[in-house]
């Protein structure tokens, strides 16, 4: 797998979104490619430190683009020097199948129920992009987590604990629900970044989500995550759709986005051929748009408006 920016991305790389370091970038020579450790060498040496944080895409309404977003997403920030786990928590497995039609030899309830090590579960997909796989194997996962005895804010942080030291950031695409599963993920997530499709049934799912984090604040009132919601598969000729995004600006403690993710086909055709967006050498909406998820989701947004006032 090609996790490298390639060439004819090198020279617009850095234009437009990293202005803070942009003018001393000029004394770098460049090579052609652009590969993880070099990017995150000259990242660290502008001073840029690489966020540590659990982040999860989590959202009732299925099809809203959880795995889209969290599979595609990972592989920008991999490119971008990030050190990712991407954890696939959904039995569909869409976001393992993503990467292989092979069944795993083990998937996280094998963790859960202590067949295997964390550490032997995870499979490298790139050095960069790790990958906890699933498979229809967690379908008993709930029950199992039903009936754990520990801390709920502890149990995912203990579990990963003999691996957290190696990655950025820890990703999970979970199954569109509101489960233990993702009562217990949300007590371990910095992000929540919750997917939505601007029509009415997705609008009622993501409302329903962010009540459920509202309630999970209310009981434990020093959870400080971030909740953010990303507005997907925004088609502007559909005037209900422009409708939702104006209308649904404030959504209380979730910040929404800025940014929307367009329709674009070319998701469909990478998931067709195993592949992600960054993948094909022409330029896209989609890749533009998974390149803005993925800097705001670095802080490199935020340096960019820090560097240009
Ligand atoms: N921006 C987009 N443009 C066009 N198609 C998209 C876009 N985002 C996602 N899709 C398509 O929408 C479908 C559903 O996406 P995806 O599987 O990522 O949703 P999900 O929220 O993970 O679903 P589930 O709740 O079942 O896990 C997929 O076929 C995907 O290719
Ligand atoms: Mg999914």
């Amino acid at each position: 797998m090609a996790i490298t920016v390639p060439p004819s991305e090198v020279e617009s790389f850095f234009g437009g979104f990293f202005p803070s370091i942009q003018s001393e970038l000029g004394n770098i020579k460049l090579p052609k490619d652009l590969s993880p450790p070099l990017l995150r060498k000259i990242f660290q040496e502008q001073g840029y430190t690489y966020p540590r944080k659990n982040i999860i895409f989590h959202c009732l309404k299925g099809g809203a683009a959880k795995t889209t977003l969290a599979y595609n997403v990972s592989f920008r920030l991999a490119q971008l020097g990030c050190r990712i786990l991407l954890v696939d928590l959904d039995k569909q497995a869409n976001a393992t199948y993503s990467f292989t039609t092979e069944k795993p030899k083990h998937v996280f309830v094998d963790v859960v129920l202590n067949k295997c090590k964390v550490s032997e579960a995870i499979t490298a997909v790139d050095s960069f992009l790790h990958l906890l796989p699933s498979s229809l194997d967690n379908a008993r996962l709930e029950m199992e987590l039903l009936g754990r005895r520990e801390n709920p804010r502890l149990f995912y942080r203990n579990l990963f604990a003999p691996v957290r030291d190696n990655y950025d950031l820890v990703i999970f695409d979970l199954p569109p629900d509101l489960s233990h599963n993702t009562y217990l993920s949300s007590l371990f997530a910095d992000i929540i970044c919750v997917p939505t499709t601007p029509d009415e049934y997705s609008v009622y799912g993501m409302k329903l989500t962010l009540s459920s984090l509202e309630d999970l604040k209310k009981e434990y009132p020093d959870l400080n995550h971030e909740v953010l919601v990303v507005w997907t598969k925004y088609d502007g000729r559909e005037k209900s759709a422009s409708r939702y995004i104006t209308d649904l600006q404030d959504l209380g403690s979730a910040r929404v986005m800025p940014f929307i993710i367009r329709s674009d086909i070319t998701f469909k055709h990478a998931q067709a051929q195993g592949k992600s967006v960054f993948d094909f050498k022409r330029k896209s909406n989609a890749k533009e748009d998974m390149d803005i998820l993925a800097r705001e989701l670095m802080g490199l947004n935020d340096l960019n408006k820090a560097g240009t006032t």
